[in-house]
């Protein structure tokens, strides 16, 4: 085991052992192989660099009391991975590649899996990206997947207490029918407009709006919204937002705890009336919002009872977290855990 100060872990990158890649070239997939290198040769013309031709996901291994490591819900990253190429004419990763090189990349570095109790856990990155030299703008002819991992703490410094979030309304993350549904990186660059703008204003992430009306929620930074109210969890449904593999997972635990679910167009007006607002994702897990600010006008809107996560988030949070580390029972099959050797 390595000797980190897991407990103060920051969301960054601290370098582990080994990554694994593969290529694919004349339209097939070649083998997986395993590198100690924190970087990758690139041709100046690939077409990642010009013209974005790149995706990634965000999964997370944890270690559980009984010291084994699991990957929750990997399949659900293996085809939004495929969303995402085939979005931007990518060669698509086979599912089973998928699961063989994050298994891998994983197993080389176990050392890295936080301890349990921590509250850390082992960040996976899987990328994709046109490796191959275009000049005009086509897609390539060949493509790296790469996944690479790093331990992690918390995502937002608050942890699981309440964040503060602003409302961005004169810049875009995505158009509707842009690429907003593909977890593309042109998304975050055009996200860090609204990224600084939130922290410059002394808030934690941004809260953009649907681009045609700024009359919607769409989502928080990356990660998807949800709020509670008269029992019911309430959740953006916009076609410019990531499909949260949280948030899904988030519904299906609300319905198990007895709670009714919305997907629905969620109006800004309606952030007065909601009892409890929240983020959801990979990296924010469920971080409870306190405060949102509507920068324009200069109108917020308080969520923060105490200071402290509301009844509801904190059970759909002890739930969804208890599953993940394993101290809860896994009635959906969600939870695959990896193998020793
Ligand atoms: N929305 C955006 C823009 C994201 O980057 C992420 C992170 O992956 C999410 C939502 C949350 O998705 P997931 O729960 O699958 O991690
Ligand atoms: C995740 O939640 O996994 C993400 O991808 C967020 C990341 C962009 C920091």
């Amino acid at each position: 085991m390595q000797q980190l100060d897991w407990k103060n872990l920051p969301f960054g990158y601290i370098k582990t052992k080994y990554n694994v890649r593969c290529t694919y070239k004349d339209g097939k997939w070649g083998e997986l192989e395993v590198s100690d290198s924190e970087y990758i040769p690139m041709h100046i013309a690939a077409t990642a660099l010009h013209y974005g031709q790149e995706a990634f996901e965000g999964m997370k291994a944890y270690r559980g009391k009984d010291n084994k490591i699991r990957l929750f819900r990997w399949e659900e990253n293996a085809k939004r991975l495929q969303h995402s190429a085939e979005g931007i004419h990518m060669a698509k990763v086979p599912i089973d590649l998928f699961l063989q090189a994050v298994v891998k990349a994983v197993k080389l570095n176990q050392e890295f899996v936080p301890p349990y109790g921590t509250g850390a856990s082992l960040y996976i990155r899987p990328l994709l990206f046109g490796s191959g030299a275009e000049v005009g703008v086509r897609p390539a002819k060949e493509y790296t997947f790469l996944v690479f991992v790093t331990p992690v703490g918390p995502y937002f410094k608050e942890g699981f207490n309440p964040v503060k979030i602003a409302i961005i309304r004169d810049s875009d993350r995505a158009a509707p029918l842009g690429t907003g549904t593909f977890k593309v990186g042109g998304n975050y660059a055009a996200s860090l407009r609204g990224t600084i703008k939130s922290q410059q204003a002394g808030y934690g992430a941004p809260m953009y709006l649907d681009c045609c009306e700024k009359k919607y929620i769409d989502e928080i930074g990356a990660a998807n919204f949800f709020a509670i109210k008269d029992n019911t969890y309430i959740t953006p449904k916009s076609s410019s937002i990531l499909a949260s593999i949280t948030n899904m997972s988030l519904i299906t635990l609300a319905e198990d705890l007895g709670y009714k679910v919305e997907r629905r167009p969620v109006s800004v007006d309606e952030l007065e009336s909601f009892e409890e607002v929240g983020a959801c994702g990979t990296a924010a897990v469920i971080s409870p919002i306190g405060e949102v600010i509507d920068i324009e006008s200069g109108k917020v809107y308080k969520f923060c009872k105490d200071c402290k996560a509301g009844p509801v988030s904190k059970k759909l949070y002890d739930t969804l977290v208890g599953i993940q580390y394993g101290d809860i029972e896994d009635k959906h099959g969600w939870v695959t855990i990896i193998d020793k050797d």
